[in-house]
């Protein structure tokens, strides 16, 4: 099938240009399909555990498929700043409890580390960079024996640039550290493989580039990690048996599952499974290369019309989403809404988000009336 045949898929494309992936992707009707299984099970049924936990199951094994790791790395939270909380509530390790993150992680991975600082737990150090991109040589003479972890964003949420996640583990690894990616702004835009790329967690909600809904996010963490560590933040769903019912003991489920806590969002995950399983039909070899493809017509694009552009300029170091520096970004983002084009504001950039779906003409109408708006 043609990515453009897809886009039937997108009821909201027939109305509106949707550049909103970095937020929230559209509605679509494998995920609608999902979640009505969900429904109809609670409306015909009744009351179904097993079939909530099989449906939590399947979503946990769509996403290992996704970045290539076994079903048994993954565990299922509420969201990214949950997945954080949780690794933190494992510090320190081994005496080892400094964290070297950078400056432009989402707020729910800095927050945590802030938080844990605050309590004593985690010692944060921040890395800094002028245009988003980072190197992991910034790391030498900061990290050390101390050093426990590396926490690094694959994608920048604010002007999409793409860290060279595998050179950030190699040094990790060099110092006895490991490392967390935040893969929020590009799992769904291309293919992430865990173990070529050697990285110990990764986490990712589900409503931007893998199509689902807000409430849940999954949590990687690599097998043999995963059972070194105890999280202080945890619940039933991550014990041994849940069904056993014992109040009064301590134990943690094998691999990544003890990451669970309590009952698991399972209306997302059934959301999740549809939009993860729909990506895969199509392929992420075929999304990746598209969305390449995309993301560098918006830069010649935006350029030609003279647009600032606040990404980096080389498609190889960013992520679907172009970032172009406006005054007033909210102001930008409802002339478009006013055009029924969807994009995203952030600060002073409006970010422009295609996805496998997408057309050029579309992109280049959203830059036209960018461009108009600057003008009013
Ligand atoms: C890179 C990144 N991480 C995390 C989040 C959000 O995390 P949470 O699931 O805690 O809301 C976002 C955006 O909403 C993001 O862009």
């Amino acid at each position: 099938m043609s990515l453009s045949s897809y886009r039937k898929e997108f009821p909201i494309l027939s109305e509106k240009i949707h550049l909103g992936n970095c937020s929230q992707a559209p509605q679509s009707l494998p995920v609608l399909n999902a979640m009505d299984e969900y429904f109809h099970n609670w409306r015909t049924i009744g009351m179904d555990w097993d079939y909530w936990m099989t449906g939590v199951e399947k979503a946990k094994a769509s996403f290992a498929k996704l970045i290539h790791a076994d079903v048994d790395e993954i565990a299922v939270v509420s969201c990214v700043s949950d997945a954080v909380t949780s690794i933190a509530s494992t510090f320190p390790w081994n005496g080892r409890k400094k964290v070297i993150t950078t400056e432009a992680e989402f707020p729910s991975v800095g927050h945590v580390w802030n938080s844990f600082t605050k309590k004593g737990l985690v010692d944060v150090s921040f890395i800094t960079s002028d245009d988003g991109l980072y190197s992991a040589d910034q790391l030498d003479g900061i990290i050390n024996k101390d050093t426990a972890l590396v926490s690094i964003h694959h994608v920048g949420y604010y002007n999409s640039a793409k860290q060279d996640l595998a050179a950030f583990a190699k040094k990790a690894h060099e110092h006895g550290a490991k490392v967390f990616v935040d893969a929020y702004q590009s799992l769904g835009t291309c293919d992430i493989n865990v173990k070529e790329l050697d990285i110990d967690m990764l986490a990712s909600g589900n409503l931007k580039y893998l199509l689902g809904i807000p409430g849940v996010a999954f949590l990687y963490v690599k097998k043999e990690i995963a059972e070194q560590l105890e999280p202080a933040m945890t619940g039933w769903f991550g014990r041994i048996n849940p069904f056993h019912f014992d109040a009064t003991h301590l134990d943690f489920a094998e691999g990544a599952r003890r990451f669970n806590t309590g009952t698991p969002p399972v209306i997302a995950a059934f959301a999740a499974r549809g939009g993860m399983d729909f990506l895969l039909e199509v392929g992420m070899d075929r999304i990746e290369q598209r969305i390449q493809e995309l993301s560098s017509h918006t830069l010649i694009e935006a350029a030609k019309r003279g647009l600032e552009i606040a990404s980096p300029l080389n498609p190889a170091l960013k992520g679907a989403s172009t970032a172009i520096r406006v005054n007033d970004a909210h102001k930008v983002e409802n002339y478009l809404a006013e055009h029924q084009v969807i994009g995203s504001a952030r600060a002073d950039v409006i970010r422009l988000a295609p996805h496998f779906f997408t057309e050029e003409k579309e992109i280049d109408r959203a830059l036209d009336l960018v461009a108009e708006s600057l003008k009013q």
